[in-house]
């Protein structure tokens, strides 16, 4: 970062998180259940058996929870709203108490000076619409713009920023692919069938947007995780693997929402399992969006594998690089890049960092009640730097939001992985700001300007 570089007044210091992995009471006051709550509740499916059902308790700490993001000094907090809180079977009757949680959330972070930034679907499906095909019927389409609907009506007035869909990409390739996340299918016929109507719901609930009053005051986008894939050599097989895992991850729902067609590539991966899709689809997908949100965690470095079926791209490990909890190699310079390229291949537009975060083992709370994470630290510092480099090079961003604010529930992984800048005791829902949150509300309060230091 050079020393005449400064974060814009304005720019967005926010943390994330989403609805299953924080709440808890995931069936109360009429909510129905979702497709974690049944996939977290079969056996065998999470790591220890860990559920949802409690989390980080925020269902009855948001209060609390807001105070705290208060005393980091966010500026904004990005969370998703359970769809079965507020339409308990999807479609249909509204459930007044589940949209009043939402509503006195919002009205608690105004009260403390946080925007709200709200995240439509976070991956926890009314379990009543996956009995009727989910992702998989067409019909999702309009059941995904009505419940956008009850909620741009419901919070329009107060909610300057939207997202219709968390990470396309997770959904069909870990819940319809490989079946490691919910609704847990692996089917090749059907993952891209769930991106596509993944990718058309996003299209209607913009076209509803559009069409309320809360387009008036806010703006709304998509959040996608990217992954950007760099060659292992240059050798054609490995530059056409690498392009594969791209389309793949990537650009295959980035082309269809900019560009308004599939990559090429996806025809070569998926071979007969890849259909032919009306114009009228491709079209409803293209709708103007306001601003797009990326989640970077992690680079890879692909090479040709005939084995690892459909893609043909393995992953090469790299033993030098500080690898998280998860396995996930830290290698900020790949924001930097991912951001830039965005902006070449899809032209200038607002840019938000949604998600960006580590699992590292943190030590417990030491009895000073401090938390000392350094790797975190670190890696909230490297990435920060990634985003500014980005920035001076003419990039739009407007935001960062670290993943996550609270420790929580990591979906198949259970509560194992802490991402939190906060750490939660599970026993007693004790909330201890790390150093890393003491690390970030510096930079907030400074503007990012103690990065140049
Ligand atoms: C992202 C998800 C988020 C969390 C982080 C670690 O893919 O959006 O819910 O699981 O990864």
């Amino acid at each position: 970062m050079s020393d005449s570089f400064r974060f814009p007044e304005g720019f967005l210091w926010g943390a994330a998180t989403s609805a299953y992995q924080i709440e808890g009471s995931p069936l109360a006051d009429g909510a129905g259940a979702s497709i974690w709550h049944r996939f977290s509740h079969t056996p065998g499916l999470t790591l220890n058996g860990d559920t949802g059902d409690s989390a980080c308790d925020h269902y009855r700490r948001y209060e609390s929870d807001v105070a705290l993001m208060a005393e980091i000094g966010l500026s904004s907090y990005r969370f998703s709203i359970a769809w079965g809180r507020v339409m308990p079977t999807g479609r249909g009757p509204a459930n007044a108490k589940g949209i009043d949680f939402y509503s006195r959330l919002v009205d608690t972070l105004l009260a403390h000076g946080i925007s709200p930034n709200v995240t439509l679907y976070h991956w926890d499906l009314p379990a009543a619409l996956d009995d009727q095909g989910g992702w998989l019927n067409r019909d999702i389409a309009g059941w995904f713009a009505d419940y956008a609907t009850l909620m741009f009506n419901a919070l329009g007035d107060r909610v300057p920023m939207w997202s219709t869909i968390n990470e396309p990409w997770v959904v069909s390739d870990g819940g319809y692919l490989y079946g490691v996340l919910a609704p847990g299918h692996r089917n090749l016929f059907e993952a891209p069938i769930a991106s596509h109507n993944l990718l058309r719901s996003h299209g209607a609930a913009v076209q509803a947007f559009r069409a309320s009053n809360a387009a008036t005051r806010s703006s709304i986008g998509i959040v996608v995780n990217l992954e950007p894939k760099y060659a292992a050599s240059n050798s054609p097989e490995d530059l056409a693997a690498t392009a594969r895992a791209d389309a793949y991850m990537n650009r295959q729902y980035l082309d269809p929402v900019f560009l308004g067609r599939y990559p090429e590539e996806m025809k070569e991966i998926f071979g007969e399992a890849w259909p032919e899709w009306p114009q009228d689809d491709m079209t409803l997908i293209a709708q103007p969006i306001d601003f797009l949100g990326v989640n970077y965690y992690k680079r890879s470095i692909s090479r040709h594998d005939p084995e690892t079926l459909p893609m043909r791209v393995s992953g090469v490990h790299q033993p030098d690089s500080v690898h998280t909890d998860l396995q996930w190699e830290v290698y900020a310079p790949a924001l930097t890049d991912v951001l830039l390229w965005i902006k070449a291949r899809y032209g200038d537009l607002p840019l938000y960092v949604t998600e960006n975060g580590a699992a590292f083992p943190d030590p417990p709370t030491s009895v000073e009640g401090q938390v000392k994470d350094p790797l975190r630290v670190e890696y909230l510092r490297a990435h920060l730097h990634a985003i500014s480099d980005a920035m001076q090079q003419g990039v739009d961003l407007r935001g960062y939001f670290v993943w996550s604010l609270l420790d929580n529930f990591e979906w198949s992984h259970g509560f194992s992985p802490r991402f939190g800048i906060v750490h939660v005791d599970y026993e007693t829902q004790d909330r201890t700001i790390k150093s890393s949150g003491r690390y970030y509300a510096e930079v907030a309060r400074s503007n990012g300007s103690i990065l140049a230091e």
